[in-house]
């Protein structure tokens, strides 16, 4: 039976938005610690719990993980920023501390899979518990910009990778912005095999001008683009190449 629990569950999933102006103010460690054993409690590929959080309250720190981000200034506002690792750097100790030789294992691409997974199921629990507490949150995959810098600002050892980060914070009262529209269920979500597309496009078209005028609005009209022409436009030129060889460089996706 449904009850009012659940509709307040499922209000507070639907009405998630990205908040990129925060207060100066700051989480308590209590606050923050409540966000982040709710992180811990997602599931985990064979319990094997393969990232790690760096919380970083160190306003330095944040000044230069915003600038290696590409100057997103909300990383500096914020009150705590997270940086969601995956960590196989933890396992690999285990082994060799009990004599087991892991590395064929380790650097497997199935095992920068899992890391990678593991790291977005707990950031996800991280940011529906801060959302639950009125905290305001958004995802920076934009210190993957700078990924050896962020690397060794952080002190990651080999086999550990920052996959984003994630800025978490009060959020600014009055520049709380519209919730974006999702595609339509149908296009995401197909029953027992995957729908032919012409079956969805006219589903993407009526999606389109919900959000042109998302944009428009958003914009003060300055800003007319479809979501295909936004995608497109974001796509077109292939981003953060070196990214094979970080992996790589990092250890992971070896074999
Ligand atoms: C993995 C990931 C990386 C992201 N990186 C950034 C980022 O670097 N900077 C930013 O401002 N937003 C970033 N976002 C936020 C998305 O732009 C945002 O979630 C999307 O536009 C949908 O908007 P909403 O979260 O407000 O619903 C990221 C989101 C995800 C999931």
């Amino acid at each position: 039976m449904k009850n009012a629990q659940h509709d307040e569950m499922i209000h507070l999933l639907r009405n998630h938005r990205s908040i990129r102006e925060f207060q100066q103010k700051r989480i308590p460690p209590d606050l923050i610690n409540t966000v982040l054993t709710a992180g811990q409690a997602a599931s985990s590929s064979s319990h094997g719990q393969s990232y790690t959080i760096i919380n970083v309250t160190d306003d330095e720190k944040k000044r230069l993980l915003a600038d290696y981000a590409g100057k997103q200034t909300h990383i500096r506002d914020c009150s705590n920023f997270l940086v969601f690792c995956a960590d196989l750097y933890r396992l690999e100790q285990i082994a060799s501390l009990n004599g087991v030789n892991l590395k064929e294992v380790i650097e497997s691409t199935e095992m920068l899979l899992i890391s990678t997974i593991d790291a977005a199921l707990a950031a996800q629990n991280v940011a529906i518990a801060a959302e639950s507490l009125q905290l305001g949150i958004v995802y920076i995959g934009g210190i993957r910009n700078n990924p050896e810098q962020v690397s060794e600002l952080l002190e990651l050892p080999y086999r550990v990778y920052p996959v984003f980060g994630m800025c978490v914070g009060y959020p600014q009262p009055d520049k709380v912005p519209d919730s974006k529209p999702r595609l339509p269920l149908a296009v995401v979500c197909h029953e027992n095999s995957y729908s032919p597309f012409e079956d969805v496009y006219p589903e993407i078209q009526e999606y389109d001008e919900e959000m042109r005028d998302y944009y428009a609005n958003r914009s003060h009209g300055s800003r007319t683009a479809t979501w295909s022409g936004a995608m497109l436009d974001k796509r077109k030129v292939p981003r953060r190449m070196f990214m094979k060889h970080f992996l790589n460089q990092r250890g992971f996706s070896l074999r």
